[in-house]
């Protein structure tokens, strides 16, 4: 089957996303520093919070993470088909019948079930080649998603050391709260954890490498850091509260660029898109953009505000965002030509619209916002000199 290259797609369709693997690079160098002595796992789940795991992937070990997490099975697998060898951790206990795929593709299991212990046992007896499969036990410490209870975690740890095919690699748990950086429950889920690790040792138990802290953690809770810190959002530049909690030097590495398609100037009065929600004041130039709901724009984000960048200057996005196309207001004035770029998340001229704004705008988050950037959009990997870049770019695609 013919696979086409995504600069060609960008040329079928210009509309695209593009990723700056020096500033994941430099995030995970600097959050490296940040945690040291701290080992950095970066977290490349759900695509690598969209912008494309194996790329980010490379760019995070490159800058210095030692670690890779991922939420599947399939995740591990995709990682390690692109050739990555790094450890790959898998977040949550994988389905049994997964099992055998983990210890095939030589991917770290967490287990905090007696069922997940035992499968993790037979397939690394049966497929392990006589070593024995490294495994992460997951405390819940008052997260209460996944995870065993505190106090059986100590017995769990133990089953994992008395057991031939298996090994102690590692103690973790996940918070809850770390984003709500003066929220006291922080402090309780990691005295928890704390406990956890002490009885292992009283127990004669080693548990291996001890991690607790997300990108929010890792930021504002230094003692969550332990032997190792799991980073998504901060690795791609994004800050991991909504509130103004202070980001040290991380830089954004995605944006999320498309071309005019249309050009149309239209009266006062006139009302716009679905719903005819969005009524002119003034006679304006209207844009219409070939990108939409289909695409991850959240269909609200014209009705809440939304706004785009357009010759360096911000624009409200006009009316309901449909599945492929959306309007954009550019005022009475503006000179506008099909072709011209349009800047939905990044910076354009001295502006610049964040995945944070969107996110604000219609109540989520922008981890959401990232994640939902779909796969029809071709992912474009700049600097086109980096070993890391599959497909070169040269600054957009031409007019259709
Ligand atoms: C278990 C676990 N660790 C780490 C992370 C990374 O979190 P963040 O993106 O906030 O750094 C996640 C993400 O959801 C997670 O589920």
């Amino acid at each position: 089957m013919k696979v086409m290259d995504p600069c060609r797609r960008r040329d079928l369709r210009p509309a695209w996303i593009q990723v700056d693997l020096d500033a994941v690079r430099h995030n995970a160098s600097h959050l490296c520093s940040l945690a040291n002595p701290a080992l950095l796992c970066a977290v490349v789940k759900a695509d690598g919070y969209g912008h494309g795991a194996t790329q980010v992937a490379r760019a995070a070990l490159a800058g210095g993470a030692s670690w890779l997490a991922v939420a599947l099975v399939e995740e591990g697998i995709r990682l390690r088909d692109d050739g990555i060898d790094a450890p790959v951790l898998l977040l949550s206990e994988p389905p049994e019948e997964a099992m055998n795929a983990v210890v095939e593709y030589g991917l770290t299991p967490t287990i905090y079930s007696a069922r997940g212990l035992r499968a993790a046992s037979l397939a690394a007896a049966r497929n392990g080649g006589g070593g024995e499969l490294g495994v992460h036990v997951k405390v819940d410490t008052g997260m209460h998603r996944v995870g065993a209870p505190v106090g059986e975690a100590s017995d769990l740890a133990s089953a994992v050391v008395a057991d031939p095919h298996l090994a102690m690699h590692g103690l973790f748990t996940h918070l809850a709260v770390a984003d709500r950086v003066s929220d006291p429950y922080t402090d309780l889920q990691l005295d928890r954890f704390d406990a956890a690790a002490e009885d292992l040792h009283t127990r004669g138990v080693r548990p291996g490498i001890l991690h607790a802290g997300n990108s929010a953690a890792t930021l504002w809770h230094p003692r969550s850091r332990y032997s190792m810190v799991r980073c998504g959002i901060a690795l791609y530049g994004l800050n991991p509260a909504s509130t103004d909690a202070a980001l040290p030097d991380l830089r954004p590495s995605l944006s999320l660029r498309a071309r005019v398609s249309y050009v149309k100037i239209l009266p006062a009065g006139e009302s716009l898109s679905y719903g005819l929600r969005y009524r002119l004041e003034r006679d304006s130039v209207i844009a219409t953009v070939p990108i939409g709901y289909a695409d991850g724009v959240p269909r609200a984000l014209g009705a809440c505000g939304g706004e785009v960048l357009v010759g360096g200057r911000r624009c409200r996005v006009a009316g309901t965002v449909t599945m492929d196309q959306l309007l954009v207001d550019c005022g009475p004035d503006a000179s506008v030509s099909r072709g011209d770029e349009v800047v939905l998340i990044g910076a354009q001229g001295e502006e610049y619209v964040g995945a944070e704004e969107w996110a604000s705008r219609v109540g989520t988050i922008s981890y959401e916002i990232v994640c939902a950037l779909s796969g029809r959009l071709p992912r474009i990997y700049l600097p086109t000199s980096d070993a890391n870049a599959e497909h070169s770019a040269t600054g957009g695609p031409a007019v259709p």
